[in-house]
């Protein structure tokens, strides 16, 4: 019988050194895809803005959205350790504003977790929907939600001062009561530092081998996304090639009438076709 993942499984994985992988999801079949893949964790992330509605930013996905994406995720992944990534806006108002928005995680998708953006400047939210009782996990470094002032989806941390600030947000977000914490695209050796430095389990996405684990978007994964490719991305296969070619052929048979075949329709019930043409002739 297969066993929940819970918060003390994941740092317990910590402990012994083992690391834990993490991939988004957004849909049912997709996080059956994943739970059957042997994921330890799944961010239903508000990168489903570009990656499943073609949003050019992250910025108009809605709490209602990542709910919904959430359910179904939950639904196809029941004994994977499932994190919610609250959107713009869903936090950034008030520490009231946040614990509400990320309660609904819970009440209505079941989640195990929320992820929300931000080191020293949400330590104050973090804190406040810690105390709710709800896990959160962290996110600095590339912040994408503030890509705009960050000039762009560009690496952090690459120079002292800037190292210094990411790992000062680390910091602060392991003080302020997080679970876990999340660093996007900075260099390895400051994803290191943090490493070496917290006690909560790090993972990276762009930050190198030096943590607790590793996140990719699917999207990226799998080959479907194909705005742009961060420097980061591994892709295990082009399903933007699978699938086109897979639509093409199906274009090709119904053009030819290849298809249906035989072995896809419905036979009459045997002597039910003479029976059809007398009552036809009558
Ligand atoms: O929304 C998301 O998928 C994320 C990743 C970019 C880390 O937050």
């Amino acid at each position: 019988m297969s066993k929940k993942m819970s918060i003390h499984d994941l740092y317990k994985m910590k402990e012994a050194r083992e690391k834990i992988a993490w991939l988004t999801s957004y849909d049912y079949p997709t996080a059956q895809f994943a739970e059957a893949a042997g994921m330890e964790m799944i961010l239903v992330g508000d990168s489903l803005g570009m990656c499943v509605y073609g949003y050019k930013s992250t910025v108009p996905v809605t709490m209602d959205t990542c709910i919904r994406h959430s359910d179904a995720v939950r639904r196809g992944a029941p004994d994977t350790f499932v994190v919610g990534d609250m959107p713009f806006l869903s936090y950034q108002a008030s520490d009231e504003q946040a614990v509400m928005n990320a309660g609904r995680f819970l009440k209505e998708a079941d989640v195990d977790a929320i992820k929300l953006e931000g080191g020293i400047r949400v330590a104050s939210r973090i804190q406040a929907i810690t105390n709710a009782g709800i896990n959160v996990i962290g996110h600095i470094g590339l912040t994408p939600q503030s890509s705009g002032q960050l000039g762009g989806h560009k690496a952090q941390g690459r120079t002292a001062e800037d190292a210094q600030m990411v790992i000062r947000d680390a910091q602060a977000v392991q003080e302020a009561g997080a679970k876990m914490l999340l660093v996007e695209a900075v260099p390895p050796e400051v994803t290191s530092c943090i490493w070496n430095s917290l006690k909560i389990p790090v993972l990276g996405i762009g930050a190198g081998v030096n943590c607790d684990g590793q996140l990719l978007i699917v999207s990226d994964l799998i080959g479907q996304f194909q705005a742009f490719t961060p420097k980061f991305v591994k892709k295990y296969c082009n399903m933007a090639e699978i699938v086109t070619n897979a639509m093409k052929s199906y274009v090709a048979d119904v053009k030819d009438s290849r298809f249906p075949g035989d072995e896809h329709i419905y036979k009459m019930i045997a002597g039910e076709e003479e029976k059809l043409n007398n009552l036809l002739r009558i």
